[in-house]
């Protein structure tokens, strides 16, 4: 069963709630003041004449970057230990040569060409966060993320007159705000509504009707009958050609198939255009990261394992190969899944470990398919953006990079939960044939043929992240606060302490946060 947006949401942790109230107040003009206070990165001005603490970062994806950026920039001593060889976590760009053995037992070596990648993480950055902010500080080019595009898209399997074909999006728009709009219509001309609605306020959402659903006047009896834009049989070109359109799909029809079901992804506060991506891959991020902070404060391939709030700061036990190391700092920030944080040996009180345990790791999975020809462009002329689909594909997504190049790479599915495990839980070479099989009934043979190479993940199955983002029970009946605040001189940091879970958004504001209070604590000495 392909997931409802509903569900999607659930899964990233954003349902409803905070997000549309936020917005909602945004559009009255009533947020100014209650939000997250604004970050005022720590400077060295401030610590002068303090001794310089240590702090020990555990984990340097996106949370521990930025937390080791922000206190080194102030002059804080930190070292970073990460499990990987790389930094960036669930940031991370999958290129020719990479190499990964997940926990299935898959090895998988990519064999993408120059230039051709897979975010096999984040893959889209909204205007308003704020990891654009460290893009610009750090010099990391973006270009634009095509998430919305009216030339991609929709297919429902079914059994209604647009089931099993690819209906793009613009054509599904055009009916449903046609049908929409031309119900809506009669039912307020017929005073259907009139115990809501003056005569003024009829005649105004009549006329707003006849512009968003494109329907006709009441002697037409506000019928919807279908206009360009749903597209052309034959197209408005030289001379007397005028162009063909097709009669609109029959209206029953057009919601029992489901396929105005996801026009509102669009709507979200988080997934509205513009939308952005670093030029050349997700991970130029976590790069850039590295360098600002410094190579020599990376220990990769360190696992935690054991971590210990001590009379005089922390002590972390870490093994890089055969004999554990023991670091002891002035304070830990730790960064690692609460799922596997919980895991670590420690002596966080109980009820700080149940907390990390509240937290449910959900799952995602996305393939990368390198094309030796853009069939895309060419073939369908679509640039960029997403074919949503109620196959356990779910969705695909064209390159919003490389246009008119020679090659190419699609994400041939990117879903969450379910439909991510029963991915997940086939070997690569089988992924790839479902994914393909089915990008087929989108796309037609084509999908099958030129391929160069693909690479796919399962987060579940992927050591060190064991899942794609989590969840929380609740974020208000104070077990997932206790992790808020920090215990002895251990602090927590991550998108799962956020409320943007499943960003780099989440992990950025909650590092700042967490830096703020450990540079509060420092100053209050
Ligand atoms: N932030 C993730 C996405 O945009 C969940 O797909």
């Amino acid at each position: 069963m392909a997931q409802t947006r509903r569900q999607f949401l659930h899964q990233v942790g954003i349902t409803g709630g905070a997000g549309v109230l936020y917005s909602t107040m945004g559009a009255l003009g009533l947020t100014t003041a209650a939000e997250t206070p604004a970050f005022a990165a720590p400077t060295r001005n401030e610590l002068n004449g303090r001794g310089r603490k240590h702090v020990v970062i555990l984990g340097a994806g996106i949370a521990g970057l930025t937390s080791a950026y922000e206190l080194g920039k102030a002059g804080y001593k930190v070292t970073l230990l990460e499990a990987r060889q790389r930094p960036g976590g669930r940031n991370w760009t999958v290129r020719g040569g990479t190499e990964e053995k997940d926990l299935h037992g898959n090895t998988q070596r990519a064999g993408f060409s120059k230039g051709q990648y897979l975010n096999a993480g984040p893959g889209r950055i909204p205007q308003h966060h704020v990891t654009l902010d460290y893009c610009r500080e750090l010099g990391v080019a973006i270009e634009p993320f095509v998430n919305q595009n009216a030339d991609a898209y929709l297919y429902r399997e079914g059994s209604t007159s647009l089931s099993g074909k690819a209906i793009r999006h613009r054509t599904a728009k055009a009916d449903v705000y046609g049908y929409v709009s031309e119900l809506l219509a009669k039912a307020t001309d017929q005073g259907a509504l009139d115990s809501l609605l003056t005569a003024t306020d009829k005649e105004a959402l009549i006329g707003f009707l006849g512009s968003f659903g494109a329907i006709g006047n009441k002697t037409a009896g506000f019928a919807y009958t279908g206009t360009g834009r749903r597209g052309y049989e034959v197209e408005p070109g030289a001379g007397l050609e005028g162009g063909t359109t097709a009669s609109p799909y029959p209206l029953a029809d057009v919601f029992a198939s489901g396929v105005g079901n996801y026009f509102s992804f669009e709507f979200g506060w988080d997934q509205a255009m513009m939308m952005f991506q670093p030029v050349g891959g997700m991970d130029r991020i976590s790069y850039a990261f590295e360098r600002a902070i410094g190579r020599e404060k990376f220990v990769y391939g360190a696992k935690v394992l054991g971590l210990r709030n001590t009379s005089s700061g922390v002590s972390v036990v870490y093994s890089t190969g055969t004999h554990p190391r023991e670091l002891k700092a002035d304070y830990a920030i730790n960064t690692l899944p609460p799922h596997i944080a919980a895991t670590v040996p420690s002596n966080l009180p109980a009820d700080i470990v149940s907390a990390l345990q509240y937290a449910r790791p959900g799952n995602a999975g996305k393939i990368g398919i390198e094309y030796g020809r853009r069939w895309w462009e060419l073939d369908h002329r679509i640039y960029g953006g997403i074919t949503n689909s109620n196959l356990d594909l779910v969705n695909m997504w064209y390159p919003s990079t490389g246009f008119h190049g020679e090659r190419g790479t699609m994400v041939g599915y990117y879903n969450t939960g379910a439909n991510a495990t029963a991915y997940g839980a086939l070997s690569p070479a089988a992924r790839f044939q479902r994914a393909v099989a089915q990008g087929t009934k989108i796309h037609g043979e084509m999908y099958g043929k030129d391929i160069l190479a693909s690479f796919s993940v399962d987060w579940a199955g992927t050591e060190y992240s064991r899942g794609s983002w989590v969840g929380w029970p609740s974020q208000t009946d104070g077990v997932y606060a206790k992790l808020l605040d920090p215990t002895g001189n251990i602090y927590f940091a991550g998108d799962h302490l956020s409320h943007a879970i499943a960003w780099q958004h989440g992990a950025m504001v909650s590092a700042r946060a967490s830096v703020s209070a450990l540079h509060s604590k420092v100053m209050s000495r």
